[in-house]
Order: C-alpha cells, then structure tokens, then sequence
C-alpha cells in the first residue's frame, strides 16, 4: 500500500507534519536517489529509499525498542509530576508515538520493551500467549524448595488473586529467579510476599527467549533486530 510520504517521515518521528513538508519542499528529502517533489508523493514503506540530507530514514510503520529500564522512571508515557521511561528516549525516538509494553514498578529496573504497535504488545503481555518473563529478585530471607512448590502449585496472593503456575529457583542466598507466565498488578513482588519472602529489589532479564544484553547499560536503550523480535515469541 501507498502512503503520503510527509505522513511516513512524521510517523518516523523526523518532526512535524508541517516541518517535514518544510523539508522536502527544500528539496531535502530524496526517494530512490531523486529529490520528492511534494509531501504528498506517495511511498511504498520498504520499497523506497528515504533519505534527509543523505541520512537514510527507516520507513517502518511499526518499530521495537529494548530498554534496560532504571529504577526511578514510571513505566508509562506521561506523567504530570514523575519522570517516565519516554523522558530518556532522544533524537526521533521521542516522537515515534512508542509506548512501554506492561509495567514495571517505578523500582524495579531492567529488560522493557518499547513500541508504537498495540497489537505486538497485546501480544507480549497477554497469559494467552503464554511468553514467560524472568526476574531477578533479592529478598528478605532466604527462599528455598518449599516455595519453589508453592510457586509451581500456583499460589493465592493476600487478597485471594490466584496465580498461575509459576517458576522459582533458590540461589541459596537472600535471592531467587522468578519466572511467570502473566503480568498481574506488583505480581513478583506479592508473590514472594505471600510466601513471607518480601521482595527488596527487582530487575527483569527475560521476555520470551529475548534476554537483557550484558552490554545493555542501565538507562540504555536500543532497537531490535529481526532476530531478537522473533526470540520474544520462541525459546519460552
Ligand atoms: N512484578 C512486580 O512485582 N513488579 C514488577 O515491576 C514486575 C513484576
């Protein structure tokens, strides 16, 4: 399908619909190596090569970012008085219309994916679709078999919420893997309350077979490739 080139290079968070029109009027913008004539040309997004002063454009409709999230943003796209995870995004980034897929708590850090297809993150968060998530949680005390099998079981969080079966591995020390299937409210955290572990701190490694990169700074972010896209729905 065709689409208006000026809508495309917005939607690419490049700036404005009125600026971009203000750029390739100026004869900067290029489609296949030939100056665009006009906003309204029209485009197939990936059978055309867009550049801005010889910077080639990703025309994609939909894109996917990967974040180590920090601790002390909101997971969410605006916030009145807090900073959310949108606050550290730069450059075109800022105005690709990404949103976080799910949550994660304000305090709990690590692997968040970031997107602008609602679908894809239906997708990712719904217990449908079955795609695991891991966490790394320190704790108060020590957990152990017993709450391995609670977990396994599918526990029934303080207010009666029942839990899907899920995955706890020991470490022997004050901390655990977690892995669950579904993204309820503080999940992690009231599951290990309710086996009297209660959770200090909180950081997810894992979404499907997509694993937080090592060299994947805290406060980073980056986009991903086809590869790690496909990761997320296989190697659960
Ligand atoms: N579970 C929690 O309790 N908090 C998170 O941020 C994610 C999962």
């Amino acid at each position: 399908m065709k689409e208006r080139l000026d809508k495309i290079l917005a939607g690419a968070g490049i700036s404005s619909r009125s600026d971009v029109k203000k750029l390739i009027r100026a004869g900067r913008v290029t489609v296949n190596g030939a100056a665009a004539q006009s906003p309204d040309m029209k485009i197939e997004r990936g059978a055309s090569t867009v550049r801005i002063d010889g910077a080639a454009v990703n025309t994609a409709r939909y894109r996917y970012f990967m974040m180590n999230k920090p601790s002390g943003l909101l997971s969410a796209t605006e916030d009145r008085k807090q900073r959310t995870v949108l606050d550290i995004l730069e450059g075109y980034e800022r105005n690709m219309g990404l949103f976080p897929v799910g949550r994660l708590d304000k305090d709990t850090e690590g692997l968040l994916l970031l997107t602008n297809d609602g679908e894809f993150s239906h997708r990712v968060i719904s217990p449908a679709s079955g795609i695991s998530k891991v966490y790394y949680a320190r704790v108060d005390g020590v957990p152990d078999e017993e709450d391995a099998e609670a977990f396994s079981r599918g526990l029934v969080l303080a207010d009666g919420t029942q839990c899907l079966p899920a995955v706890l591995e020991p470490t022997g020390s004050s901390a655990c893997f977690v892995t669950v299937y579904e993204g309820k409210y503080h999940q992690v955290k009231r599951m290990l309350a309710a086996v009297g572990k209660p959770v200090l701190s909180l950081k997810r490694l894992s979404i499907g077979g997509l694993k937080l990169p090592d060299d994947l700074e805290s406060g980073r972010y980056r986009e991903l490739s086809e590869d790690e896209l496909c990761k997320i729905f296989n190697g659960n």
